[in-house]
């Protein structure tokens, strides 16, 4: 576990958010053609009604939700100084997304790079930022873009009905209320929730058996998700509280406190379980699932955008968020607006 910010006196404020979601929607009962399954199971196990999906590249996604969060700053695209993207569906291996993000939306003064922390990637990015404004940069653009369709296994009906497509983004600077974060890895779950990249086939060595070299199950086939639901929903109600908790200790204060949490959408039954670890109401917990279902790191800035769009991310709130996803990874940061 890494030790999260004692630097109260330096923080970090939100000077701008957008989103963006795609027009196709995916009802449950659209998924009952294509797997076995019912709009009954998937609300009562997940509590998803319907996600949105597109064909469009991630970065497309990422450009419109910047252009969204630039609007709301007022500030414009020269005026950044980095841009962090987070995402596990980049549409090129290389260059990052936020390079290509950082030419097309013209901001020529941002440095640019990706960050991959799988769900918990935001706010790895909010940790990262609020690094980055101590040693004097001043707007920091955040986006998280996942276009989880595309690596999505539309054979496997325990995962296929969990995904959807979005983009959410912040625009953040430097602030004198205080961030405190609490971040964490745990390496040895890695083989429970990950997809495989495609093995290119190379012609002067002989085909390499990838279980030969991870200790991965050989469950499916490279390019798509596979997940072992049970060990993730675990690892995930622990951490989910562990995180908020002591994010909330570091910030000086306690997860009652908090005006606003949003965490990130999985399963509508892990953020009532932190909820009730916590000792909190569950209406204290943002939630969008019934509309979006999981869209991995776009989660958080999503749900963040919507409740500015909303006018309730008003100054002297504070707001806790809380993430968790492959790796095993998870992560909770703590600010005041
Ligand atoms: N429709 C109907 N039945 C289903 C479906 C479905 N879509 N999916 C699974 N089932 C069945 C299973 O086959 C199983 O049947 P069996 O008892 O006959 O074997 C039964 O339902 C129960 O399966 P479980 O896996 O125990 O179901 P569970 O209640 O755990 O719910 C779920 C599964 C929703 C995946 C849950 O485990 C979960 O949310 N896990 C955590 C997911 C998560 O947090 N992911 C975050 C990271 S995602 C990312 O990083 C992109």
């Amino acid at each position: 576990m890494q030790d999260g910010r004692k630097d109260y006196f330096m923080g970090l404020k939100i000077l701008g958010t957008g989103y963006y979601l795609p027009e196709t929607i995916v009802t449950n009962e659209d998924y009952t053609r294509i797997v076995e399954t019912s709009d009954e199971w998937i609300v009562k196990r997940t509590g998803m009604k319907e996600r949105r999906i597109t064909e469009q590249p991630t970065h497309v996604m990422a450009e419109r939700a910047a252009l969204k969060a630039l609007e709301n700053a007022h500030i414009s695209p020269e005026e950044l100084d980095m841009i962090l993207c987070t995402t596990v569906t980049s549409d090129y291996i290389t260059p990052s997304m936020a390079c290509i993000v950082q030419g097309n939306i013209g901001a020529k003064n941002a440095i640019a790079l990706d960050i991959n922390a799988a769900c918990a990637a935001f706010v790895y990015a909010m940790d990262m930022a609020h690094m980055y404004l101590q040693h004097g940069y001043k707007k920091i653009l955040i986006i998280s873009a996942e276009g989880l369709s595309k690596i999505t296994d539309y054979t496997d009906r325990s995962t296929c009905v969990l995904f959807g497509d979005a983009a959410g983004a912040c625009i953040v600077g430097w602030s004198d209320k205080g961030f405190a974060s609490v971040l964490g890895s745990d390496g040895t779950g890695a083989h429970t929730l990950f997809a495989r990249r495609p093995l290119n086939d190379i012609p002067f060595v002989e085909q390499v058996d990838p279980q030969s070299v991870d200790h991965f199950p050989d469950v499916n086939r490279p390019g798509v998700l596979y997940m072992d639901g049970r060990e993730v929903y675990k690892f995930a109600v622990g951490a989910m509280s562990h995180a908020l908790r002591d994010a909330s200790v570091k910030f000086g204060t306690t997860p009652e406190a908090l005006d606003i949490i949003v965490p990130h959408q999985a399963n509508l039954r892990i953020i009532q379980s932190a909820a009730k670890d916590l000792g909190l109401p569950v209406e204290r917990f943002f939630v969008n699932i019934d509309k979006c279902g999981n869209t991995s790191s776009a989660c958080i800035p999503v749900g963040l955008a919507q409740l500015d769009e909303a006018g309730e991310l008003t100054p002297g709130k504070t707001v806790g968020l809380v993430g968790f996803g492959a790796g095993l990874v998870y992560g909770g940061c703590v600010f005041e607006l």
